[in-house]
């Protein structure tokens, strides 16, 4: 087990009626914030009211900033470090899902640095040396990014069709309130989004090497095997308060940096492959990783019974999360792989290639990219020009 440093700095409102905390959390950091949100759901759903008679009642001086689009955008990024800048804020509350938050937390990075966000991407050394972000707290109506709890953010820039992850050691929303109701209205195949983007992040800091590594494989297979048992409930009946809570919770933990205890890096082949094909097509994230993820594992468990390699992690999620009973160690790791497969294709209810939902991905330019990029080295396993182009053709 590799030496550790953990800390959680964001405080979890978990359930129903926590609300009448919220003004109470913002005033410890501010009286003057900028409330961002998406398209139109948390009006919809009523939330944006209640928040702004939360705010107007508490005397929280307010300035929104709407319109954040799913797969955020730098656009929006520029807006909200202006507003941040004009009315003197200090503080961001974020309502809504992962691109919302995500967003804030690059305006809050963004404002620090006093540098426009896609400067700072290009020159990613420049991030850790800034300081003093103001900070975050959010409300969460969608479960799926883990961005509620940690102190990453994905963003996409249209002009050069690149979409790429930016954290700082700051940027971790100081209070999280996650209200499983909240969850009621979200579209069946976000709910199968969420699942699947939930089971990836549990899967690449899984395979993070070819050994057993001990407390975070052990938390990671109790969090697969809650998300198997509750996701197809959660998919379909919007209502089940007990599925709600369950999922809504395993994808917050799922990447908050508890299956990161041990580890070195997690391998994240496929979020980089996903990333490239959601920034050409806006493709939605979760739906992205669970067509590409069997194809990598695939390859992956491929190249290790070619080269002997252990094949351990394939092995234990058999044993441990499907419960196999297959004596042969080959055999169960290609049933395992076959497993993970199905399971992915089951959420999706079988559309399992892009074709399946009228998208058309040119990739032969993102190959270039994620190879010139440095991108294919993986934490357990690195992969070729050759497997990138095979994987994305499998899934066209
Ligand atoms: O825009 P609105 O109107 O809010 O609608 C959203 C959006 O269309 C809708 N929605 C949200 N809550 C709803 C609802 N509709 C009905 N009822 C509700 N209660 O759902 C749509 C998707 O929202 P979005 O925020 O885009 O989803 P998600 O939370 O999955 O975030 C995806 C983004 O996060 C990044 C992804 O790449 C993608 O850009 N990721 C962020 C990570 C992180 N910060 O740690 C890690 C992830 O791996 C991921 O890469
Ligand atoms: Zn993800």
């Amino acid at each position: 087990m590799k030496d550790t440093i953990f800390q959680l700095p964001t405080k979890l409102y978990f359930g129903r009626d926590n609300l009448k905390y919220l003004a109470r959390e913002i005033k410890k950091y501010s009286n003057r914030i900028l409330l961002t949100y998406g398209m139109n759901s948390i009006k919809k759903i009523g939330l944006y009211d209640e928040v702004v008679n939360i705010l107007k009642e508490n005397d929280i001086y307010f300035v929104e900033l709407g319109g954040i689009k799913p797969n955020p955008e730098v656009s929006t990024i520029r807006k909200g470090v202006e507003l941040i800048n004009k009315h003197n804020l200090t503080f961001i509350l974020a309502v809504g899902g992962g691109s919302v938050l995500d967003n804030s937390k690059h305006m809050a990075i963004s404002q620090a640095a006093n540098k426009d966000i896609w400067y700072l991407a290009e020159h990613y050394q420049e991030i850790n040396k800034v300081s003093g972000l103001i900070k975050i707290g959010s409300i969460m109506t969608i479960s799926a990014t883990g961005s509620e709890m940690n102190n990453g953010g994905v963003l996409t820039n249209p002009e050069t069709n690149d979409k790429v992850g930016i954290g700082h050691r700051e940027a971790y929303p100081v209070f999280s309130f996650l209200n499983p109701d909240f969850l009621i209205t979200l579209p069946q195949h976000q709910r199968v989004a969420g699942v699947c983007d939930t089971f990836s992040h549990l899967l690449e800091w899984y395979f993070s090497s070819h050994q057993d590594e001990g407390f975070a494989d052990r938390y990671i297979e109790a969090l697969m095997i809650n998300v198997l048992k509750y996701a197809k409930t959660y998919i379909n009946n919007n209502e089940d308060y007990e599925a709600n809570s369950q999922i809504m919770i395993s994808a917050t933990f799922a990447l908050n940096g508890i299956s990161a205890i041990g580890k070195k890096a997690g391998d994240w082949n496929t979020h980089a492959l996903e990333h490239q094909l959601s920034a050409l097509t806006d493709f939605t994230h979760g739906t992205g990783l669970a067509l590409i993820h069997p194809q990598v594992l695939n390859t992956y468990l491929n190249k290790d019974i070619d080269e002997n390699k252990s094949l351990v992690k394939f092995i234990n999620i058999g044993k441990n999360v499907f419960h196999l009973d297959i004596k042969d160690d080959t055999e169960l790791a290609i049933k395992t792989c076959l497993k993970i497969k199905e399971t992915f294709d089951y959420w999706l209810d079988n559309k399992n290639k892009l074709s399946d939902y009228q998208v058309v991905f040119n990739y032969d330019n993102c190959v270039n990219k994620l190879v010139d990029d440095g991108y294919l080295t993986g934490e357990y396993q690195d992969l070729t020009k050759n497997d990138i182009s095979k994987i994305y053709e499998e899934i066209a």
